[in-house]
């Protein structure tokens, strides 16, 4: 008989993967088919983040909602995965004993064991260890032949930022051979995908090996582009101490690397970046951003920004804003400093108000907005290549694709036979989040 399983998930796009992959395996070892609401579900998973507390507490608002739903339907199982499980353990189920399973990143793999377990013995199952990229032999290699699609090529992080849990929750850096990767790339590719987005916290320290030998994230890239029907290759999270010059040669050569990046500077101060351990400084951070503007004039480039580090003074908060203004950066996520259980920024003394920090966030915020509107108002009247990825959410008449440097464009059309391919598109109208844009003849 088939199950039914709902998975609710919650922070990163490696959690968006995972999520994804969960669903492959319980379908494949256990029948399971996707509920089409929580009520109808057999099995009710949610992936969790930690990166935040406000994340975190997310956790526990949703496990007392799932409760109710439990209380209707007793044999309803409830498995809790991520990066708060891979924290917190056994810890969840003490705290909401409603929980049935408790898995980590890197035990996804276990979930139609864990399941069946609980189950026959009805005893808890918790298993949040980290086996080295086990979860990557039992994954089906399976396209499903959306037009873009993930593909994790190093799980963990040994960069200990000091106000960072990911390598606590995620485990060490461990990358998968290329030839494991361009396998799952060939079978996306053969479903009709066209767009690879590589994963990992930290891609460019990518050191999985090619016919034996330790390789790179720029052969890597060079050899996805030469598989039959790939047309856009992105890659994130990138760190900025390990980019390096074969990295920015790759831009040259390999036009199907889109023209935006991800590179998160979180600090202008190199004050805050010290005490952040960040290992670079804004000097360097410029370097980087001018050398690759030389190889690719029109790069967009994107970040992600931490505002009120413990002790991060009004002079810190400016030159981050200097550094923004330098770097023209496009659509951004900035966060306010949130201390995190067993980091060592959270043993720092933070003196700084909420309220300054909300007003620095919101200084911040306004002026990348700006920039990012100003970028997209220069596209208007060009002509750009498009990969359209479906219909727009908003507006079924219309559908929705991305430029090559990561802007969203809508356009009239219910033509979805071109869901899947690059289109030209002129460019029409800026509003502050996208593009309008009509069919080019
Ligand atoms: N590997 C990436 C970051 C992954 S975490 C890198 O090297 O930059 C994603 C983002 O969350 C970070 O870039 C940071 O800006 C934010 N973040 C992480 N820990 C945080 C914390 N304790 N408080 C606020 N924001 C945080
Ligand atoms: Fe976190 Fe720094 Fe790694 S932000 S994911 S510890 S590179």
């Amino acid at each position: 008989m088939t199950k039914k399983l709902f998975i609710k998930t919650h922070g990163c796009q490696m959690n968006e993967y995972d999520s994804a992959k969960i669903f492959d395996i319980l379908k494949e070892k256990e029948n399971f088919e996707l509920a089409k609401n929580e009520d109808e579900a057999d099995l009710l998973i949610l992936n969790t983040c930690s990166i935040r507390e406000k994340a975190q507490e997310k956790v526990f608002h949703q496990i007392g909602r799932w409760r109710k739903i439990k209380d209707k339907n007793p044999d309803l199982k409830i498995a809790i995965g991520g990066c708060v499980a891979s924290q917190e353990g056994k810890n969840i189920i003490k705290r909401a004993p409603t929980v049935d399973i408790v898995f980590g990143p890197q035990t996804l793999h276990k979930l139609p064991e864990l399941y069946n377990e609980k189950s026959k013995t009805n005893l808890d199952q918790i298993d949040v260890s980290f086996p080295k990229l086990e979860k990557f032999n039992h994954i089906p290699v399976n396209g499903t032949g959306e037009p873009s699609a993930f593909v994790s090529i190093i799980e963990g992080c040994n960069k200990y930022c000091s106000f960072c849990v990911v390598p606590k929750t995620r485990g060490h850096e461990v990358s998968r051979t290329i030839e494991d990767i361009l396998n799952e790339v060939s079978a996306l590719a053969e479903k009709g995908t066209r767009e690879i987005h590589l994963l990992g916290q930290n891609v460019n320290n990518f050191k999985g090996t090619y016919k034996g030998e330790k390789s790179s994230l720029a052969k890597l890239i060079e050899l996805t582009a030469k598989i039959d029907n790939i047309e856009r290759i992105r890659y994130t999270t990138s760190h900025p101490h390990e980019f390096k010059d074969d990295l920015v040669e790759v831009y040259d050569r390999v036009p199907e690397l889109v023209s935006h990046v991800h590179l998160p500077v979180q600090s202008g101060s190199d004050r805050i970046l010290k005490l952040m351990r960040r290992r670079y400084n804004i000097d360097k951070y410029l370097g980087l951003v001018n050398r690759i503007r030389e190889v690719r004039p029109d790069m967009s480039f994107s970040s992600d920004f931490i505002i009120g580090f413990p002790g991060e003074t009004n002079d810190d908060f400016l030159d981050t804003m200097n550094v923004i203004n330098e770097v023209r950066f496009d659509e951004s996520f900035s966060f306010i400093y949130s201390p995190r259980p067993n980091t060592t920024a959270s043993e720092m003394e933070d003196n700084i108000s909420k309220e300054e920090k909300k007003e620095r966030l919101n200084i911040l915020q306004s002026r990348i907005n700006q920039l990012s509107f100003g970028y997209s108002r220069k596209k208007v009247g060009t002509n750009q290549s498009c990969l359209i990825y479906g219909r727009s959410k908003r507006d079924p008449g219309q559908l929705q694709g991305r430029t090559i440097c990561n802007r969203i464009v809508n356009f009239p059309s219910n033509d979805i036979d071109l869901v899947g391919q690059l289109i030209n598109i002129q460019i029409n109208e800026a509003l502050p989040n996208c593009l309008r844009g009509n069919l080019q003849n």
